[in-house]
């Protein structure tokens, strides 16, 4: 029997929540779920590649079927190289719709056996994204139900706030 596998791919900087609901939730509909950091992106990271990559191992070191992986360049060239040809990605709202619809158009053009699958959200992620948690531990909030315990103590000691 063959294994199916996806690649959930982003920034993660840092990893939220509603980022590792959708790779939980990805392990019900596959078997394997390579998580691949961006590391060249249009964005700022506050967190280098090797610590986005620490994070996520540690968040999933008890799970074998997910794999924590890094990818420079197009994302097109990444699936190629890994032989994974699906790709999975969490939407928010209307305006992930929008960038998304345009991503996945632009990767179809550049690989057309590549698939792009969706999962909506689970409505208590809606309004959580890495920028928001960063502003929220920034200004000496919490980030119970948005971040990883992992996640909140790296963020801390990055931002230098107690
Ligand atoms: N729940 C909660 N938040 C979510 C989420 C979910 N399910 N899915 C995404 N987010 C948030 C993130 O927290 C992040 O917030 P921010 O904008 O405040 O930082 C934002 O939505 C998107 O981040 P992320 O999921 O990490 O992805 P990204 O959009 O930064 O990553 C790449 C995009 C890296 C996959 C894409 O740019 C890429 O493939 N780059 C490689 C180059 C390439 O191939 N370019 C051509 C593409 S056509």
């Amino acid at each position: 029997m063959t294994m199916r596998s996806a690649i959930c791919s982003g920034t993660f900087d840092p990893p939220t929540d509603g980022h590792l609901n959708i790779v939980e939730r990805g392990l019900k509909l596959f078997d394997r779920i390579i998580i691949a950091v961006a590391t060249n992106t249009t964005k700022i990271p506050m967190f280098t590649p090797k610590e986005r990559v620490d994070m996520l191992r540690l968040i999933f070191k008890n799970e074998p079927r997910v794999e924590v992986d890094t990818f420079n360049g197009l994302l097109v060239n990444y699936t190629k190289k890994r032989g994974v040809f699906t790709i999975l990605r969490g939407i928010r709202n209307m305006s992930d719709y929008e960038y998304e619809s345009q991503m996945a158009l632009a990767n179809k053009t550049l690989a057309p056996n590549i698939e792009i699958l969706y999962m909506m959200t689970e409505g208590k992620y809606a309004h959580v994204s890495s920028s928001i948690i960063k502003e929220v531990i920034t200004f000496g909030g919490s980030g119970y139900g948005m971040i990883h315990p992992i996640v909140e103590e790296r963020l801390r000691k990055k931002l230098k706030v107690k």
